[in-house]
């Protein structure tokens, strides 16, 4: 399987200079828990926003001596070149010439720096298509779809929820039955056709609770998963969720996606608990809005509802229709003031 993204060793290299952008995304049902290889536990979905996203540039010299050099929004960060080493280091069986230059690579977000937004996922989906677009200079076109999915799967050695990214709408990594074609090597895009047109039109707004470092990172909070006691249980309990949500995007059933979604943010939340050693993301802001988007949903059946990543911001979902101007005005209302500095990225997902 892996084989087919074995790289060309035939290849011609020369200075060149590329640049890509790619989006963020934000999963529905959670990839949390993987195995060697970045092979993740369970299936996961996500949606690919459409304005949180980083643009890259990257400087390739050919020399004998390799090297990276980073740069995040006219900054150097000496650590994500040490990160950004080690990974060219562990892809070189797919991308023959990768060790044989400087390299010099200038990055930007487009959401602040310090809102504990989740920069692995648009970081490293920019780098793959960067490194893809240097492939094809150095080793000579491929196919469109295949330069896709290979940029799927590098982006996925460099961090697990990035190889999503790569796609827009709906998004899969992970095999399941449920999706033909699904693969835990890369992401497919979730066919459109069977998304009713409610899943087509959301917003996503994210409500920066707490700015800043998170106090365990997602790679050991995935490392935990290897001896919490309810992880073989949550891992068939998302295969569970494909089958349902399949029915639910096909039908357009908006108060079951509700339910599957905070649910499975919660359920992500709970297996931090039951980590041994135990931790909780979640801030006390955190837990008042979800208070409040409980209350919210029961007095005006409104759809407004949330998903969270590891960490501990909110992410507000609700479809774009004529409710949302009122779900709007609650949210500054009523929500803003959970917020660390009032902070909120405004995203959406159209398509
Ligand atoms: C909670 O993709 O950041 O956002 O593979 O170790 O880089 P690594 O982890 P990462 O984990 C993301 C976890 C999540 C859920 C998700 O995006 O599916």
């Amino acid at each position: 399987m892996v084989n087919e993204f074995l790289g060309n060793p035939n290849f011609n290299i020369s200075a060149q200079t590329v640049s890509a952008s790619c989006p963020s995304n934000i999963a529905l049902i959670k990839y949390w828990g993987k195995y060697e290889s970045q092979i993740p536990a369970n299936p996961s979905i996500s949606y690919t926003l459409n304005h949180c996203r980083t643009n890259t540039a990257l400087e390739f010299v050919a020399d004998e001596k390799f090297s990276v050099q980073t740069f995040l929004g006219g900054n150097e960060e000496k650590k994500f070149a040490e990160k950004i080493e080690k990974y060219f280091k562990d892809i070189e069986p797919f991308l023959p010439w990768i060790l044989k230059g400087r390299y010099v690579i200038k990055t930007e977000n487009t959401f602040p720096h310090s809102s504990g937004i989740a920069s692995s996922a648009s970081g490293f989906g920019a780098i793959a298509k960067c490194l893809m677009n240097l492939d094809e200079e150095f080793s000579g076109k491929l196919e469109k779809d295949f330069t896709l999915k290979k940029a799927s799967f590098l982006a996925r050695l460099g961090s697990g929820s990035a190889c999503r990214s790569l796609y827009g709408g709906l998004v899969v990594w992970g095999e399941t039955q449920e999706v033909p074609g699904s693969s835990d090597l890369f992401a497919v895009p979730y066919p459109t056709d069977e998304i009713h047109s409610v899943f087509k039109n959301f917003n996503d707004w994210v409500l920066l609770i707490h700015e800043g470092e998170k106090s365990v990172s997602s790679t050991v909070g995935h490392g935990l998963m290897k001896t919490n006691p309810y992880a073989e249980r949550r891992f068939q309990e998302a295969h569970e969720n494909f089958f349902s949500l399949r029915e639910i995007l096909k039908t357009g059933e908006i108060s079951r996606f509700i339910r599957l979604v905070e649910h499975e943010a919660l359920t992500l939340h709970a297996m931090m608990m039951m980590s041994e050693p135990a931790f909780i993301l979640m801030k006390t802001g955190t837990l008042d809005v979800i208070h409040k988007i409980w209350n919210f949903r029961k007095e005006t059946r409104l759809n407004l509802f949330f998903t969270l990543d590891a960490g501990a911001n909110v992410h507000l979902l609700f479809p774009e229709n004529s409710d949302a101007d009122k779900i709007r005005e609650f949210i500054v209302k009523e929500l803003l003031q959970h917020t660390q500095n009032g902070g909120v990225v405004k995203d959406e997902m159209r398509f």
